[in-house]
């Protein structure tokens, strides 16, 4: 799996912070529900929902003991906790009202055994809100991510490289939740422009999130591969007037009850 750093992953996020809060607003929290935060990274979008849950907890779980440590130690309220768990193998019973997870699942490829496992954590009648890189997400950058693996300066370092994400359609995202046992609300495909501030900032988000690629470098020239992918998707996507970077995302978004 790759490795995340939290530390700057918590620098690097706010594009994700800010769908996350987009996708809070959709919960419309009573304020005394048990929810998972499946995937929750450095736990600042936990911590926000613990906020709005006044009679109610919420659990962080994440594959990365990094980003649980540093969840840990960084957010502190009494309905708030976080636990490492891999989301393809859950193993709570009948806990939560509602699951939350946002940018989490395409990092995955196979999704059935996960909406099983947060049926399964589920009490009756809970529900989920999901919202993950989709079809088409992320289409440029995945593009120039893999031409460098073709240039003859990286090639050397990706002669075995295989990762896929899971960037799936509501077509068959419908029919894998309806196998785990859920009613399928709204599923769709969402296209969404993410907007960095600058070049930098740009490069910040390449080198937090981009890791199955950055990870195959070695650390001493992991700095120069990150400078070379921004520069091709600089030439092929430039700068708009206010020298903002833009990506063309696709987020599938999903809604349903157990
Ligand atoms: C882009 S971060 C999103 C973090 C947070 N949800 C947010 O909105 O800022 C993706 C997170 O998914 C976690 N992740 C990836 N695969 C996972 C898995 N199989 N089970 C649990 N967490 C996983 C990573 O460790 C990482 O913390």
């Amino acid at each position: 799996m790759p490795t995340w750093n939290a530390t700057d992953y918590a620098k690097n996020s706010s594009e994700q912070q800010k769908w996350a809060r987009e996708l809070i607003a959709k919960l419309h929290l009573r304020g005394d529900e048990r929810v998972l935060d499946l995937g929750c990274g450095d736990g600042k979008v936990t911590a926000e929902i613990a906020e709005q849950l006044p009679r109610g907890r919420i659990v962080g779980v994440d594959l990365s003991q990094e980003m649980i440590d540093f969840a840990t130690r960084t957010f502190h309220r009494p309905n708030l906790s976080f636990d490492h768990a891999d989301a393809r193998s859950l193993n709570f019973e009948n806990e939560f009202d509602i699951v939350f997870s946002n940018a989490v699942l395409h990092w995955v490829y196979d999704h059935e055994p996960i909406l099983r496992g947060i049926h399964r954590s589920l009490k009756t009648g809970g529900r989920i809100l999901l919202q993950m890189g989709g079809r088409g997400n992320a289409r440029g950058m995945l593009a120039t991510a893999t031409e460098l693996t073709h240039d003859p300066r990286w090639s050397r370092y990706f002669t075995d490289f295989n990762f896929r994400y899971g960037f799936h359609g509501p077509e068959e995202y419908t029919r894998w939740l309806t196998a785990a046992g859920f009613h399928a609300g709204r599923v769709e495909l969402i296209p969404k422009d993410m907007t960095h501030a600058t070049p930098e900032r740009f490069a910040g988000w390449v080198r937090t999130t981009w890791i199955p690629w950055t990870d195959r470098i070695p650390p001493a020239e992991r700095e120069t591969f990150i400078a070379d992918l921004v520069a091709r998707y600089l030439e092929l996507h430039p700068v708009d007037e206010a020298g903002r970077v833009h990506v063309a995302m696709v987020r599938l978004e999903v809604e349903a009850t157990a």
